[in-house]
C-alpha cells in the first residue's frame, strides 16, 4: 500500500507535483506496468487536493503515454511507462505552434494547389507563370568558378552583384547609393528580419499597413516585436491612423510598401509620401520602404519619387529580385546609411545568414545578360496587358464589385458588398484566390494575381466566378 501523500513533492503547480510523483514512483519500481492507480476522487482525497488537479495530472500523463484509462476498469500504469521507454511527446510540441485564422486559410490554399486538381485555377500564388519569367543566358560554369568567386566576396556581399544592383537601382529607380550603403541579403523578408533583429529590442512596437502582406508574418513574433496596423486609403497609409499608433504605442519603426502595395495594388501619392516622411521625421522614427514591386511599374515616364529619395537618412530601402526571377532566387538588398548597414551586416554574419555565393553569382550573370533591361521592359508590357484584360473581365462579370486597376505589380484587388463568399466556396470550385482576411481585412475582398492569366485562363476564371456567384445566390 503506497503512502501517497508522503511522496508528493512540495511544488507548485500541484498537478505538476502529482505528475512528478507518479513518474518517480514508476522510476523507483514502486509502481509497475499494469498497476492500477486509485480512482481520481480517492487520490484527490489522499493528496488533499481538488479532484480537477488530479484530473489534469492524469490527462497529461495519459497524453504522455505514462498511464492509460481503460473504460469501465480504471486507470493503469501503461506498458510503455518504463523510464527507458519514455519518449518525447511530439504532439505537445506540435500543437503548441497554434495557427492564426489567416495562417490556417493560407494552409488550405496551399493544400489545394499541392493537390493540383484538374480544373485548378491558381491566382493565389505570388509568382510569375513560367512563360513570363525572363529567359537569361548563362555561360557554362564549373564548380571551381564558384570557389574562385569567393575571392570577390565582401562582408556586404559578392562585389560584382553589389555593383550590378547599384546600377539597376540607378537606372530603374534613379536611386544613387555608394556601395557602403548596400547590403546583399536573401530577399526582402530576410532584410526585414535583420532590421527587426538588429535595430529593435524585444517589446518594441512597429507599424504596418492594413491590409498588408505582412499581416500574419511570423517575423514579428520571432523577433519579439509588437505589431500595429494602420489602414490604407487609395493614396496610401492613413496619416491619422498612423500618428495615433505612433503616439499610443510608441512605435519605433514604420514599414511601408508605397509602390503597387500588396495586396491592394495602390500607389502612395506624392503628397502622402511627403507627409509620411515629415510625420516620421517629427517623431524621429525610421521608415522601412519595401519596394519589392518597384521594378514592375507599367508607366515609368512620370515616376513618383521613392520615400528613400525624399529622406535618404531616415528611410531604409529594401527590395529583391523575387518578383522578376522567382522567390527561390533569394537575392535582395538593403540600402541605408553606412552605420545602419554596418550593424545589419554584423547581425547577418553573426546569425550566419549570408546569401549563398552560388545564388549571388548566378543572379549577377543574369543581370549581366545584354537583354536584361529589354526583357524587364517586355515583362512590364505583358503585365500591363494582362492587368487590363483581367480588369475588363472583372468589371463586366462583377458589376457591383469594386475593381481596382493597378499601375504596376501583379495584383488586382477586388472588394465586394455582399458577405456570402467564404474561402471554402472558392476551394470547392478549385479556385485558389487570396481572400482579404489573409491580409488582416475584416470586410470581403479578393486579391487576384493577374500575371498568371493568359487569354485561356482568363476565360476559365470568368466562368468559374460566374458559377461561384450563382452557387451562393
Ligand atoms: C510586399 C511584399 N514584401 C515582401 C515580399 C517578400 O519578398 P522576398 O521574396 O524578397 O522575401 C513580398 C512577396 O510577395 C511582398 O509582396
Amino acid at each position: 500500500m503506497i503512502e501517497w501523500l508522503q511522496y508528493l513533492p512540495e511544488q507548485k503547480p500541484k498537478y505538476m507535483a502529482i505528475k512528478k510523483m507518479i513518474i518517480s514512483l514508476i522510476d523507483k519500481g514502486q509502481l509497475s506496468s499494469g498497476d492500477q492507480l486509485p480512482p481520481e476522487r480517492q487520490l484527490a482525497k489522499l493528496l488533499s487536493v481538488n479532484r480537477s488537479t488530479v484530473t489534469r495530472a492524469s490527462d497529461e500523463l495519459v497524453a504522455d503515454g505514462v498511464i492509460e484509462r481503460r473504460v469501465g476498469s480504471g486507470t493503469f500504469v501503461s506498458q510503455q511507462a518504463r523510464p527507458q521507454a519514455r519518449r518525447v511527446n511530439w504532439h505537445t510540441y506540435l500543437i503548441s505552434q497554434r495557427q492564426s485564422q489567416s495562417q490556417n486559410e493560407r494552409r488550405q490554399l496551399q493544400q489545394l494547389i499541392r493537390r493540383k486538381p484538374e480544373k485548378l485555377i491558381d491566382v493565389y500564388s505570388s509568382d510569375l507563370p513560367l512563360e513570363l519569367v525572363p529567359q537569361f543566358q548563362f555561360p557554362a560554369l564549373t564548380w571551381q568558378d564558384f570557389i574562385t568567386a569567393q575571392a570577390l566576396e565582401t562582408p556586404r556581399g559578392y562585389q560584382p552583384l553589389i555593383t550590378a544592383i547599384n546600377q539597376l537601382d540607378q537606372h530603374n529607380k534613379r536611386l544613387f547609393f555608394t556601395e557602403e550603403q548596400l547590403l546583399m541579403t536573401a530577399g526582402v523578408q530576410q532584410s526585414l528580419f535583420l532590421i527587426l533583429q538588429g535595430l529593435l529590442t524585444p517589446g518594441d512596437a512597429v507599424a504596418i499597413e492594413s491590409p498588408s502582406f505582412f499581416h500574419d508574418s511570423t517575423l514579428f513574433e520571432a523577433t519579439g516585436v509588437r505589431v500595429y496596423e494602420a489602414s490604407v486609403d487609395a493614396d496610401g497609409i492613413s496619416l491619422t491612423a498612423l500618428e495615433e499608433l505612433i503616439i499610443k504605442h510608441r512605435v519605433k519603426l514604420v514599414i511601408l510598401n508605397p509602390d503597387y502595395q500588396n495586396p491592394t495594388g495602390h500607389v502612395m501619392s506624392f503628397q502622402k509620401r511627403k507627409a509620411v516622411v515629415h510625420l516620421c521625421q517629427m517623431h524621429q522614427i525610421p521608415i522601412v520602404e519595401d519596394d519589392v514591386f518597384g521594378w514592375l511599374g507599367f508607366d515609368t515616364t512620370r515616376p513618383i519619387p521613392t520615400l528613400k529619395q525624399l529622406d535618404p537618412d531616415n528611410v531604409i530601402y529594401i527590395s529583391s529580385l523575387s518578383k522578376i526571377m522567382g522567390a527561390s532566387s533569394r537575392i535582395g538588398w538593403v540600402a541605408a546609411t553606412p552605420q545602419v548597414i554596418e550593424q545589419l551586416t554584423r547581425v547577418q554574419h553573426e546569425m550566419d545568414l549570408v546569401p549563398s555565393i552560388m545564388a549571388q553569382v548566378m543572379v549577377t550573370l543574369a543581370m549581366g545578360d545584354p537583354q536584361f533591361q529589354t526583357q524587364l521592359d517586355q515583362l512590364k508590357g505583358m503585365l500591363q496587358e494582362r492587368a487590363q484584360a483581367t480588369y475588363k473581365m472583372l468589371e463586366r462579370v462583377l458589376p457591383d464589385w469594386h475593381v481596382y486597376l493597378p499601375a504596376g505589380g501583379y495584383y488586382i484587388w477586388v472588394t465586394y458588398p455582399n458577405h456570402k463568399l467564404r474561402l471554402k466556396t472558392f476551394i470547392d470550385h478549385q479556385l485558389a484566390v487570396a481572400p482579404g482576411s489573409l491580409f488582416g481585412l475584416k470586410t470581403d475582398a479578393l486579391r487576384i494575381n493577374f500575371a498568371r492569366l493568359n487569354a485561356i485562363d482568363l476565360v476559365a476564371l470568368e466562368q468559374r466566378l460566374v458559377a461561384i456567384i450563382k452557387a451562393t445566390e
